[in-house]
């Protein structure tokens, strides 16, 4: 009941034309935010809503998530409206959800420091260059049997189900020490677990978080008893390994956190770089031409999907003092949330931003991956899978052509397609 009183309450304030609340209520901005972003920008670099402040300006969303006046453990702003309280908490919190405390992303300093240390060495740049040649290997095993399945379906293939989620599915299960069986099983509770990182959520959505987080972290328990019996080389055990070893290092609900966070980013993320940038090939012939005669601009076509179609579209920081962002004063407590992919689009930043050009010079300059000590760990793997993965399937498939409309997940924060059905051959 209170869940619905609060939905109806932000759809009114929607209604009314507050633009944070419509961002985070409206079926039509989940389709598509852009024509949203450019009314906030529009508005002003930052713009208040009832709920929260909110901005689409590049400098402004990189001075925000610099800065240590921003924080991320107050997750539930002092004076904040009580609505915002209520939206935040709605139907209970998400215990141990991938954003959740004791997460990396709701921990400040000294322990997020502290916690971020033991893992940054497994995702530097050296570490993931190393995995290049494995996540190859898995992409071609991919591909011939995508190439199998297809053939026994008058050449259709869905590119998310068949090949964008179970590159880096696979990729990180085999980096955290887990039987590849159970990928399709983590793609399925990572379904649920998506939505809460969004708010506002309808109930339904909001159970099916709570179970898909419920199982995960039953199974995540179950195996640490497994590397504790049989530890390996990868991650997760030498997690385990330091949690046992030395009191204080790491807390038993912060290991399980790391451990849940790893994962689901591992799964949760990729999938739609990939699929995003499928799409965005499938439609641009001319920029796919372009890669096809010039392979040595994978890389950077790699930065321009991530900064046209952010697969995590915003984040948010709390104000932990009075401050003041680009000359405008911000209040202790406030929520801002930063629209990442809105960030992106900024004409101040990248000129005609609303042009895909693999070639764009400055593509890199997306915040995509946040800015600041949050920094996404996994950079560098995502873009290493996203670029692997998109290069073999656009060589694999010359004639890949899109069959039917993609269906897109519908999640708020993350940004990425459910489906993304194609055929494999050349048009009649
Ligand atoms: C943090 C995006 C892939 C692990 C983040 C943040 C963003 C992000 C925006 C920071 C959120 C904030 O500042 O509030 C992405 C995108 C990916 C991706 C767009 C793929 C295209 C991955 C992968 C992994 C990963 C593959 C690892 C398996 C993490 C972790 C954090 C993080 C552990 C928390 C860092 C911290 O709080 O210190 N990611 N990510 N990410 N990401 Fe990623």
């Amino acid at each position: 009941l209170r869940h619905g009183a609060m939905r109806q309450t932000v759809a009114r304030q929607a209604k009314k034309g507050d633009l944070g609340a419509t961002l985070i209520i409206d079926r039509d901005t989940v389709r598509d935010p852009f024509p949203h972003y450019e009314r906030i920008r529009a508005q002003g670099r930052i713009v208040r809503s009832a709920l929260t402040l909110t901005t689409v300006d590049h400098e402004v969303t990189q001075t925000v998530l610099r800065s240590p006046d921003f924080i991320v453990s107050m997750r539930m702003p002092e004076n904040a409206p009580s609505l915002l309280q209520a939206l935040m908490k709605v139907g209970g919190s998400y215990p141990l959800g991938p954003a959740e405390p004791p997460s990396l992303l709701s921990s400040d300093p000294p322990d997020h420091t502290r916690m971020r240390k033991l893992v940054t060495r497994s995702f530097s740049a050296k570490a993931i260059a190393a995995l290049r040649g494995r996540t190859e290997e898995i992409a071609t095993g991919l591909l011939d049997e995508m190439t199998a399945t297809a053939g026994r379906n008058g050449r259709r293939a869905d590119v998310i189900g068949d090949y964008a989620a179970l590159l880096p599915a696979t990729v990180i299960a085999e980096m955290l020490g887990a039987p590849t069986s159970m990928r399709e099983q983590f793609l399925r509770w990572g379904e649920g677990g998506a939505y809460s990182l969004d708010m506002g959520l309808t109930y339904g959505q909001f159970r099916r978080s709570e179970k898909d987080i419920d199982a995960l972290t039953d199974w995540m328990l179950g195996h640490f008893e497994t590397l504790r019996r049989n530890p390996g080389d990868d991650i997760l055990s030498s997690l385990v390994q330091a949690h046992d070893e030395e009191e204080g290092k790491l807390a038993d609900d912060e290991l399980l956190s790391i451990a849940m966070l790893l994962l689901a980013a591992g799964f949760e993320t990729t999938v739609n770089l990939i699929g995003n940038g499928t799409r965005l090939l499938l439609e641009h012939p001319d920029q796919r031409a372009r890669l096809a005669a010039e392979p040595e601009l994978w890389p950077n076509a790699v930065e321009e999907i991530l900064r046209y179609e952010s697969p995590v579209q915003r984040t948010g920081r709390v104000a932990g003092a009075d401050t003041e962002v680009c000359g405008i004063p911000v209040r202790r407590g406030s929520l801002i949330i930063t629209h990442l992919g809105g960030a992106n689009r900024d004409p101040a930043v990248f000129p005609e931003p609303g042009r895909f050009d693999v070639a764009r010079e400055g593509a890199d300059r997306h915040v995509s991956f946040s800015s600041g000590i949050h920094y996404c760990l996994g950079a560098a793997l995502a873009k290493m899978e996203g670029e692997v993965g998109l290069r073999a399937l656009f060589e694999r498939f010359p004639d890949m052509r899109a069959d039917g409309l993609p269906e897109l997940r519908g999640t708020r924060v993350l940004r990425g397609y459910r489906s993304l059905p194609v055929r494999l051959d050349r048009a009649p």
